[in-house]
């Protein structure tokens, strides 16, 4: 990996990088740090690269033009060092990273990110920064090392390929390390202790001497959570959403089984996990998933979300209308909550259907004429088109006939029901509905169906096959 470094301090930087691990990777060719002195491209015969800003103010500002003609001589150089293949072929262009205390604010995550590419330019400034129209010229991206001003960008230049070095493979001796270290899947790293075993009465943790492998990482892993928890609340908070948010949500297991199945189902991209709420969003429909203990906590994740043209399902009425104003919602639908509880499957009961098969592509047609609430034409064709809906066809008079379907919304909901009028009372809709209980089961999912309120029909029904009706009610707005 190659860093370029366009400074008006070369010595600074080269002296500071070309010591103790950097400096190792740097004999064994691992990395290159090349620094470019600024001032060696000045036009001015005094070798001056700096002015006064026009409109006044205070300090000076490096000048476009030295900046400018520093970076297309290291562009032409980089070009001609390319293989031989990619010379002809148009290079792709160089990342240039200006360090400014306005940029985007470095971490480890987008340390691994640029660790992938095989040249950086680093552009640092000094005085009171740069001309505004070599940085558009040239800069990539804009980064800083955090929430404070250093009087130039060489020692973020440093800390960040500091940083970014040690993910290059072969830079740290031990590769292990960079993978328990701080930060890795957001918890700081656990206490470490060397010899000896008692030093000024303090005792090494005696299972770091039992010896038990498990045991160890098992404490490791609890202290790293404890530290993080306790040091740095702001990582905490995305630490294991999914694992987090599951242990929230199964203090009521039935009114967030839809929530539960979307994480277990690998669905979900879990947003937030409150001490009082979690926020999800289902991946393929973009549906937000909400639910709070009170009001403060929920309006803290609806805060979270983007409110153009979600669709929302909240567990809490009073939640509700919060997101309806807020979102500029009108279509509110109340639901009950039913889940298959039981693991065993149903029995297969004696009813006129020859056949349940799923329904294709071919079909919309059918689906639209007879399916009208919630789903859209566009919804119901992907349904269709991956397998989503099933039929039942009834033998009449020698030929066979369609009597109604049943399906599972992309969220994972079974619904969509409908038997066709002459096929009612037949049982149709209880061997559909017992046939996807089914189905499901199989894929090792837990059952589950939204009834709007007002629906007695299906709420029997599902109740009648051992469907658990959860206390309270659900709300879609879309
Ligand atoms: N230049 C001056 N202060 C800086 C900071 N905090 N990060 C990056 N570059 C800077």
């Amino acid at each position: 990996m190659q860093f370029h470094i366009l400074t008006l301090f070369p010595e600074m930087v080269e002296n500071g990088l070309k010591t103790s691990i950097l400096g190792r990777a740097v004999d064994r060719g691992l990395i290159g740090v090349h620094a470019v002195n600024i001032r060696d491209y000045t036009a001015d015969r005094h070798g001056r690269v700096d002015d006064y800003p026009y409109g006044g103010g205070a300090g000076m500002l490096m000048q476009a033009q030295p900046v400018y003609d520093a970076f297309c001589a290291l562009q032409e150089q980089s070009a001609k060092k390319a293989p031989l293949q990619e010379q002809g072929a148009k290079k792709a262009p160089l990342r240039v990273i200006y360090l400014t205390p306005q940029g985007r604010v470095f971490d480890q995550k987008m340390a691994e990110e640029l660790a992938k590419e095989e040249e950086l330019v680093f552009l640092c400034g000094h005085y009171e920064g740069i001309d505004e129209r070599v940085l558009e010229e040239i800069v990539t991206d804009q980064v800083s090392i955090g929430d404070y001003v250093l009087t130039g960008g060489e020692l973020p230049a440093m800390v960040m390929i500091d940083a970014i070095s040690r993910m290059v493979p072969g830079v740290l001796k031990n590769e292990e390390s960079g993978e328990t270290e701080s930060f890795r899947g957001d918890l700081l790293e656990y206490p470490q202790y060397t010899r000896p075993e008692v030093w000024r009465d303090k005792a090494v943790p005696a299972v770091l001497l039992s010896g038990d492998h498990a045991k160890v990482e098992k404490w490791r892993l609890e202290q790293s959570i404890d530290r993080t928890r306790q040091r740095r609340p702001d990582l905490y908070e995305r630490y294991d959403l999914p694992g987090r948010a599951l242990d929230y949500l199964k203090q009521e297991r039935l009114l967030h089984r839809d929530m539960i199945e979307d994480i277990r189902r690998r669905q979900a991209q879990v947003l937030a996990v409150l001490s009082d709420g979690v926020l999800l969003q289902d991946k393929r429909t973009g549906i937000y998933m909400v639910t709070a203990r009170n009001r403060d906590a929920g309006e803290r994740l609806l805060s979270m979300t983007d409110p153009d043209g979600a669709v929302f399902c909240c567990h809490q009425k009073f939640l509700m209308q919060s997101v309806a104003d807020r979102f500029h919602k009108t279509r509110i639908n109340e639901c009950f909550q039913t889940v298959y509880t039981k693991k065993t499957p149903l029995p297969e009961e004696k009813t006129d259907i020859c056949r349940i098969f799923p329904l294709g592509e071919g079909d919309l047609d059918l689906v639209c004429e007879h399916y009208h609430t919630l789903a859209d034409r566009e919804t119901l064709a992907g349904l269709l088109r991956e397998g989503s809906i099933f039929a039942a066809s009834v033998c009449e008079e020698g030929k066979a006939q369609i009597a109604g379907f049943i399906g599972t919304h992309a969220e994972g909901g079974m619904g969509l029901l409908e038997v066709f009028p002459p096929f009612r009372r037949r049982k149709i809709g209880q061997a559909l509905v017992s046939f996807l209980i089914n189905r499901t089961l199989e894929k090792g999912w837990t059952p589950y169906g939204q009834i709007f309120t007002d629906n007695e029909p299906s709420l029997k029904l599902q109740e009648k096959l051992g469907m658990r009706l959860c206390p309270g009610t659900l709300y879609w707005i879309s």
